[in-house]
């Protein structure tokens, strides 16, 4: 009997408990052992069948000498650190789903599983169901990674698709994420690109063998994007989405979180609701790309209890052997970033503001809305420009034109 400790019964915590109940027989066929949840730990009362498990009490799981797996799904980093930290220490393998905690303290506590010869497994940590961790330090270990470049959050994907289909809010759009278990429990991570932010930080550090700081990552969310931006997409043949990337170079690794204008051509296009994607760049094996449901209870626990099942098979060693790094990446300036822009802006008078946009932004084009003149705006499009240059001609158009409101910036591919 292996006995298990869920520190956490929200969205992922009772989806493991459901699948480790659910498929109970299969587990034990695949593991050979009969796994059984001991202990849950959460503040909240549920009014579940397995009432009797509960405790308010973390020492209860700590301690507990029989319980040799624990599930951290609490999330944040305050008490998951302290109580992984005591978990690993005392000889128990941690599974969690927690990216903070693995983007901000990953190394270390990978450090300290394996000093304890005991596995700390994060799979459900990034792109919810999609296996991609493992498949980065096994199946692809032989590459030399050069770029992953992705869709990594299901709520603002949910929220996007949404806005675009159904010509929702975003505020209602955010509603439904919530109602379905894809949002964070302060959806601002998920909004705002941070959540996607410490996703790209969690691979490229397994992918480039050294940590790379997600604080560093220049980040932009959703929360700025409204229907005329969805209208100018469509009249663009593109779709919105934001997308995470890390390319390596020579002198440390490229990241940022932004909303793109992506071509409806492409496949990140077609990654709708809460879907992810994530596109890997090998040298061996060129491009290989990853794609599932990103969010949501039962995905996530899927990918939970598959860690579960690695450490049953494990118990003994640590599953890949895998160390934390000790050194850290340098996160280059995103300055020399290339791409073209859909630059919205308003000012008194829109003729001046045209007539001087196309004078700065070079072979630009003006794009057209039915009634965007009406709406008291225009839209450019501009050439393939780096973000500094889009920052220069910004200030020098501001000079000439003087009241002029920049209402939204898109990078375009
Ligand atoms: N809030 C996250 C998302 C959950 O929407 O992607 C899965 O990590």
């Amino acid at each position: 009997m292996i006995y298990i400790g869920v520190m956490g019964h929200g969205v992922v915590g009772s989806g493991t408990v459901e699948i480790l109940h659910k498929n109970k027989d299969t587990i034990s066929k695949r593991t050979g052992r009969e796994l059984v949840v001991k202990k849950i730990l959460d503040i909240q009362d549920f009014d579940v069948s397995y009432r009797e498990l509960f405790t308010k009490d973390a020492s209860s799981i700590l301690e507990d000498e029989d319980i040799s797996i624990i599930v951290e799904a609490i999330g944040g980093i305050d008490p998951a650190y302290e109580y992984t930290v005591k978990a690993l220490k005392s000889g128990k393998h941690v599974v969690t789903s927690n990216k903070e905690l693995v983007a901000q303290h990953g190394s270390e506590l990978l450090n300290l599983a394996k000093e304890n010869n005991v596995n700390y497994l994060f799979e459900a940590s990034v792109g919810g169901g999609i296996p991609i961790i493992r498949p980065l330090r096994q199946c692809l270990a032989a590459n030399k990674v050069s770029e992953i470049y992705g869709i990594l959050n299901g709520t603002t994907n949910y929220i996007l698709t949404r806005m675009k289909r159904a010509g929702l809010g975003f505020d209602e759009a955010l509603k439904e994420a919530q109602i379905k278990g894809y949002a964070e429990a302060d959806p601002t991570a998920d909004v705002k690109g941070h959540d996607a932010g410490r996703k790209i930080a969690i691979l490229s550090s397994i992918a480039f063998g050294k940590s790379v700081p997600y604080a560093k990552i220049y980040t932009e969310g959703i929360d700025k994007i409204d229907h005329i931006d969805i209208l100018y997409a469509n009249k663009l043949k593109r779709s919105i989405k934001l997308i995470a990337r890390a390319k390596r170079h020579e002198d440390g690794v490229f990241a940022m979180v932004t909303p793109v204008l992506v071509d409806n051509y492409s496949p990140m296009a077609d990654v709708e609701n809460v879907f992810n994607a994530i596109m890997v760049k090998g040298d061996a094996i060129g491009d290989v790309m990853f794609y599932g449901q990103g969010a949501g209870k039962l995905p996530t626990a899927s990918a939970v209890v598959g860690d579960i099942i690695d450490v049953v098979k494990h118990l003994n060693a640590t599953s890949v052997g895998v160390s934390g790094s000790s050194s850290a990446m340098t996160v280059l300036p995103i300055n020399n970033f290339s791409s073209r822009r859909l630059i919205r802006l308003s000012g008194n008078n829109l003729d001046i503001v045209n007539k001087y946009a196309n004078e700065v932004f070079k072979n630009s084009t003006i794009i057209d809305l039915d009634n965007a003149q009406a709406m008291g705006e225009i839209a450019i499009l501009t050439d393939t420009l780096t973000e500094g240059e889009v920052d220069s001609a910004l200030k020098l158009l501001k000079k000439k034109v003087g009241a002029i409101q920049i209402l939204g910036s898109m990078r375009v591919e």
